[in-house]
């Protein structure tokens, strides 16, 4: 793999679009997926908010506040992720398939 300049990222939600911010802020471009219109607009403003008030607080010129948000590419579809080199999951813990070694595991105990 080559120098990294292309991250994807699984929930957009307050872990999710910190990190697009960040990144985006060090000059990646961002592939950020939410599979809900509502937390993927609410992603949106929680980022523009933020870079606004770097801007207000003399961190970042607007200028390249404004190249900051071009860097990140708000999304509903997970294939839209497939030019980046590296995928950051930040999604909610209920939401993740539980892991099959997991309930393996709770039957051995119930059964001692
Ligand atoms: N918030 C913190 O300070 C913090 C600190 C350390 C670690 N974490 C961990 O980071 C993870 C995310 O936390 P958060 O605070 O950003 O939660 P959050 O609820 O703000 O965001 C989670 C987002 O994931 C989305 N989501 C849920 N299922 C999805 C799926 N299958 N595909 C794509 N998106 C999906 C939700 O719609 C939501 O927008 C959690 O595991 C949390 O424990 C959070």
């Amino acid at each position: 793999m080559g120098q990294l300049s292309e991250i994807g990222i699984v929930g957009a939600g307050f872990m999710g679009s910190g990190i697009a911010e960040s990144a985006a802020r060090a000059g990646l471009v961002v592939h950020l997926f939410e599979p809900e219109p509502g937390p993927l607009a609410a992603s949106r403003e929680r980022v523009a908010a933020s870079v606004q008030r770097a801007v207000r607080g003399g961190k970042l010129e607007a200028g390249a506040a404004g190249e900051l948000v071009e860097r990140i590419h708000w999304t509903a579809e997970l294939g839209e992720l497939e030019p980046a080199q590296l995928v950051v999951e930040a999604i909610t813990e209920k939401s993740r398939p539980r892991p099959r070694s997991s309930g393996r595991s709770t039957s051995a105990s119930t059964a001692r």
